[in-house]
């Protein structure tokens, strides 16, 4: 059976790209480059060409979140896969692989329209990463979509994309957070309720960086330049991370992470956190008001 293997591209749409140009480089520590007709930024956290894009939009937006499926034997295999759930695709255009920087991809929109592409041939760049601070990432590691329904959405990355649950943590009557994994790492993809009034959005991208020195080193190089600084350092209860959270001027939270759990698909059961769990078992809340878990 075809499966998803990664989570590798973030694609999102921000209204000032010049200051989240500025944040990545300035903040986060990344080297960001421009496509050649400036349409597109691109944040480079490690051996890819990317890992996050960014358009410009008039507000934040989650343009595509795209997956690796192999190569071209799998995506075909995906196309009837999908088509047999009903699931509405599309190819993709030259010029958007171009852009994207991979092979090929189709694409499809999960229940809340997060858009999702099945890729293959991800770009890696064969020059080091030039760090603007002292840095090391491993890997994109997940990302966070606030929803409408955690329970539909459930059922349809385990149902239709073959994820697998990992665990829910229950922090209170209403926020229920579901975690999927596609391989060995915790989670992949995350989700949490929409707060009442907010429609769903990418709330976080997490980088697996090398060292708890990098965690810790981009706490105190965000806190002393008054970043702002959303969760940490703390350590979630299910997937084990020590993390910090930094609120991006493009709307969403990057989050940095060591020490994410692996899970044998063999032996481990789905566990659900009770109602009153923690997001941070060291006791930390939330610090910046631009911060929002839903
Ligand atoms: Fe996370």
């Amino acid at each position: 059976m075809t499966t998803i293997h990664d989570i590798m591209q973030v694609g999102v749409g921000i209204p000032d790209r010049d200051r989240f140009e500025n944040f990545a480089r300035d903040m986060l520590g990344f080297p960001a480059s421009r496509s050649p007709d400036g349409k597109v930024t691109y944040v480079r956290p490690d051996q890819y060409q990317h890992r996050i894009a960014a358009c410009t939009a008039p507000e934040p937006v989650l343009r595509y979140i795209g997956f690796d499926v192999g190569g071209p034997q799998q995506l075909a295999e995906w196309e009837i896969k999908l088509t047999a759930q009903g699931i509405h695709w599309r190819h993709s255009s030259p010029e958007e692989c171009v852009e994207r920087h991979v092979g090929n991809f189709i694409e499809f929109k999960d229940p809340d329209g997060h858009p999702l592409a099945l890729s293959y041939g991800f770009e890696v760049d064969k020059e080091p990463v030039r760090y603007t601070r002292d840095l090391s990432v491993l890997r994109l590691g997940h990302v966070l979509l606030t929803v409408e329904d955690t329970q539909r959405t459930h059922d349809f990355y385990t149902g239709v994309l073959g994820f697998r649950l990992s665990d829910w943590v229950y922090v209170d009557d209403n926020i229920r957070l579901c975690f999927l994994r596609c391989n060995e790492r915790h989670h992949s993809m995350a989700f949490a309720p929409c707060m009442p009034g907010k429609s769903p959005r990418l709330q976080h991208v997490m980088l697996e960086v090398e060292s708890l020195d990098d965690v810790m080193r981009s706490y105190h190089f965000l806190r002393m330049h008054k970043a702002p600084i959303g969760m940490g350092p703390g350590r979630h209860p299910n997937c084990h991370t020590i993390h910090v959270y930094v609120q991006t001027p493009g709307g969403f939270a990057v989050e940095f992470g060591w020490g994410h759990r692996r899970l044998d698909d063999a032996t481990h059961q789905p566990i659900v956190y009770p109602i009153g769990s923690p997001v941070d078992i060291w006791g930390g809340d939330i610090q910046s008001p631009e911060f929002e878990l839903g």
